[in-house]
């Protein structure tokens, strides 16, 4: 069984599909779309090892031929390095054939791969099979790709749909579970945005999603899916400013990631703090009750989430946010809850207001 929804972007529309245990049946998704020729798939080492082999029998069953490149796991192969080398080998390899990239990995894979694709011959197919639950229900999703360069994240890329997002929760048994739990932080921010019910749904099966159940686990997937497809749809490139509401909790959660050097708290993680902080700062400025914030602070508590800053301290933080370019562009733009399931982006919110939301998690 699997669910499927639409991402409508005019010529570069794409279909989502969702479900447990599709892996093997990918082969004739592709073929739908009137792909020839030879899959690259970029993975990591132990992602082939785990899902290399059903991912090729079932490519290699319609008539593709396949081609693995495996590359190290961890940001750092969201490098110019590791990007120019991959480049490279898919230009040995191709000698004129008919060629497209799977990417099945996380996030640094998606975004890596998407960006070769991109760029390789001026841009050929690619498909993201997201392997963890940020990337089945965020990154895959949007078509942004990047590489890191040295003086900050994802500098450098494009804006480039891939032409098919294939999501098979199955995968997400091999992940840690502190990966379960970033991405479910994710998963709550998308409730709080936009969609009460799904909020609700989180809530209500914290411990099934944390143990897998495929059921539950694939309609959440399906439902924060649906909502970054229809943000995506509004504005593609980011121009609008409507993307800016998926940023609720960020501000705040990438000033506490960069000020724990990336090391003390992972994205998910710090995006809870983030959204705790968030929140205060909206029952300060009184756009939130105090029960609804503390009702998103209990599902975070259930998740397993951080509850507390600790490790990070907060003239640290406070720089951090300060060199946002959000912050850098004179006016802080906040996104605040104005509920469980609505928000909207405030502009010109206190440092002094921003600092006791902080102080009040130290
Ligand atoms: N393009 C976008 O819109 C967008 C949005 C959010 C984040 N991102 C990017 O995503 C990246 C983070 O992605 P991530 O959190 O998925 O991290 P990741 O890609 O580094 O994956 C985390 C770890 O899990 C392992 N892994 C992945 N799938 C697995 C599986 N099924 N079983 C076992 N191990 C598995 C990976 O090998 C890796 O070590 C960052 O670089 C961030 O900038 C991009
Ligand atoms: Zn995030």
């Amino acid at each position: 069984m699997s669910l499927s929804l639409k991402v409508n972007l005019r010529d570069n529309s794409y279909k989502i599909v969702i479900g447990h245990n599709i892996l093997q049946d990918l082969g004739g998704e592709l073929k739908a779309l009137n792909l020839n020729g030879d899959a690259i798939i970029i993975t990591h080492p132990v992602l082939k090892k785990y899902y290399g082999k059903v991912l090729e029998k079932s490519l290699a069953s319609v008539g593709f031929g396949v081609k693995f490149f495996a590359i190290a796991e961890g940001e750092e192969s969201k490098s110019a390095k590791v990007f120019i080398k991959l480049l490279e080998e898919i230009a040995k390899y191709d000698e004129n054939k008919s060629i497209f990239i799977v990417a099945l990995g996380g996030g640094v894979i998606g975004d890596v791969s998407g960006f070769v694709a991109a760029t390789y011959r001026r841009g050929i197919p690619y498909v993201q099979v997201p392997t963890t639950l940020l990337a089945q229900i965020d990154s895959a999703i949007g078509g942004k790709t990047a590489i890191d360069l040295s003086v900050g994240k994802n500098l450098a890329g494009a804006f480039y749909q891939p032409i098919l997002v294939y999501s098979d929760v199955a995968v997400l048994a091999t992940l840690d579970k502190r990966q379960i739990r970033n991405g479910l932080s994710e998963a709550v921010k998308y409730g709080v945005i936009s969609d009460r019910r799904l909020f609700d749904f989180i809530a209500r099966h914290v411990s099934k999603l944390i143990n897998l159940d495929s059921k539950v686990l694939s309609e959440i997937v399906y439902q924060c899916s649906r909502i970054k497809a229809k943000v995506v749809e509004q504005d593609e490139k980011e121009t609008k400013s409507i993307r800016t509401i998926l940023n609720f909790g960020h501000t705040i959660g990438h000033a506490i990631e960069a000020a724990g050097k990336f090391r003390v708290y992972q994205h998910g993680e710090a995006v809870a703090l983030g959204m705790r902080v968030a929140s205060e700062l909206s029952v300060r400025l009184k756009y939130l009750t105090a029960k609804e914030a503390a009702t998103l602070g209990g599902v975070l508590s259930d998740i397993g989430l951080p509850e507390k800053i600790s490790g990070v301290k907060l003239p640290e933080i406070l720089k951090h946010m300060m060199h946002d370019k959000k912050f850098k562009a004179g006016k802080p733009r906040f996104v605040l809850a104005t509920g469980l399931g609505t928000v909207k982006v405030v502009e010109g919110v206190s440092i002094v207001d921003i600092k006791a939301a902080i102080q009040s998690y130290l």
